[in-house]
């Protein structure tokens, strides 16, 4: 098992940030921590480019495809002219159902954020 690895402080990772520790995208949703691997399921752009929207989901910076961040499920798929395509939300929802973003636990000790416990 490796060691947990440094994120930053609790203070630099305010509600609605979101940064990149190695293959993950960290963030704080609402009050919560979260990572989860920082490649998009549709065309791989780098979630940790994104942004968090008002239901806490974090929103790729492409396509603003959503995933929940506790599942690591899309819960809404690509938009723009790829919502145009019949079929295309449910399918990425069910791929995400079967293949979710990977997710570690991010811990706080003394002000500090570690990926992993
Ligand atoms: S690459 Fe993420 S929604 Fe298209």
């Amino acid at each position: 098992m490796s060691a947990p690895q440094r994120v930053g402080t609790a203070a630099d990772l305010s509600p609605g940030k979101v940064v990149g520790v190695g293959r993950y995208a960290v963030g704080n949703a609402n009050g919560r921590y979260f990572a989860v691997t920082r490649k998009c399921r549709h065309l791989g752009a780098d979630l940790a480019g994104g942004n968090i929207d008002e239901n806490g989901c974090l929103v790729c910076p492409w396509h603003h495809s959503a995933y929940d961040v506790g599942t690591g499920r899309m819960v809404r798929g690509p938009q723009g002219n790829y919502a145009k395509v019949p079929g295309l939300d449910f399918l990425y929802r069910m791929l995400t159902r079967v293949l979710p973003l990977g997710r570690k636990p991010v811990t706080e000790r003394d002000g500090e954020l570690y990926l992993g416990s």
